[in-house]
């Protein structure tokens, strides 16, 4: 019974089959005993009644595998892959999808970040210029981590076991984080990291790459843009919380220059996948871009 319960619930139509099968046999034998032993009742009752919970045991079992099945059709996961300029509401809309979604959020440019950060203090870089010989010997020694932190429903970034979240959006990491992500050899490490992170699906990435490099195959890609006015208020905003905030301008300028510089490196540059789905969200709400991307979140998760 055991057995069948199993095999029935990978294919609930083979325990219809069988029941067909044990009901056959059961009339046969039934008949038979009837010829040979009609007087034996108590025996044929023995057997009349195993037979019949096994047929009971048969039927449930049946539904088992029917609510497997749709159960395991409703936990179909996929990977979104949401890539697009700086400041265009990646993070906060990726976190967003992934909440509801009940999925993985990985920031890849934080990861990016901490590798700047990591170069600032060991002071590699000066004055723009970066020690890219040192770095890359530097390398192995750098360790990233992402922890959940359930008071702001986010992941705390670490670097080398320290956490850096609020480091890593600092406008000197910002100045060094585009001349950093340029090196190939930056990128392979993280991009590897990346993979291994998305490899059971049910993860939502924002990057630059992550349609194009990290996921090539991924189910939903979103590619965000924006002007670069909105975008650098929008940052603007979100920086004037800390003390240290920069001038509207300085966001405006440190925003176009790292378009310009992730737009033209030689190694994974920013680009819009063939086919991922443009998304101006200059005049869109929060609200408004959450319940579009659903949609097609929603569409590809029915295919
Ligand atoms: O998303 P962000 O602005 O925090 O990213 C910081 C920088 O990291 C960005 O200027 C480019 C780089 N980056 C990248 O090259 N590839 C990624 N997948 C993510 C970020």
């Amino acid at each position: 019974c055991f057995n069948i319960l199993i095999s029935s619930c990978n294919n609930s139509v083979s325990s219809l089959n069988l029941i067909y099968w044990y009901n056959t046999l059961y009339k046969q034998c039934v008949n038979n005993r009837y010829i040979v032993d009609l007087l034996n009742i108590e025996k044929n009752l023995t057997f009349i009644s195993s037979l019949s919970s096994l047929i009971t045991c048969l039927i449930i079992s049946d539904w088992i595998g029917i609510f497997c099945t749709n159960k395991f059709k409703s936990v179909k996961k996929i990977i979104i892959a949401i890539d697009g300029l700086s400041s265009t509401g990646k993070s906060t809309l990726a976190k967003r999808l992934a909440k509801h979604l009940n999925y993985t959020y990985v920031d890849s440019g934080a990861m990016y970040r901490a590798v700047a950060l990591y170069v600032l203090e060991k002071k590699l870089i000066n004055g723009g210029e970066l020690n890219t010989p040192k770095m890359i010997i530097e390398l192995p020694n750098i360790s990233i981590a992402f922890e959940h932190n359930m008071d702001i429903n986010s992941f705390d970034v670490y670097l080398n076991d320290v956490k850096v979240s609020k480091a890593i959006r600092s406008m000197e990491v910002s100045n060094a984080v585009s001349i950093v992500a340029a090196i190939p050899q930056v990128r392979q490490q993280l991009v590897r990291l990346q993979q291994q992170m998305g490899a059971q699906k049910g993860i939502v990435m924002d990057g630059r790459d992550i349609g194009t490099v990290v996921f090539p195959n991924a189910e939903l890609k979103l590619f965000m843009t924006a002007s670069a006015n909105i975008r650098a208020k929008r940052r603007y905003d979100e920086l004037s919380t800390n003390s240290s905030s920069p001038s509207l301008q300085e966001v405006l300028d440190n925003i176009n220059l790292r378009d310009e510089l992730d737009s033209t490196r030689k190694d994974s540059p920013l680009l819009k996948s063939n086919d991922a789905i443009e998304f101006d969200n200059s005049q869109l709400s929060q609200e408004q871009q959450f319940e579009k991307i659903m949609e097609l979140v929603n569409s590809c998760l029915q295919l």
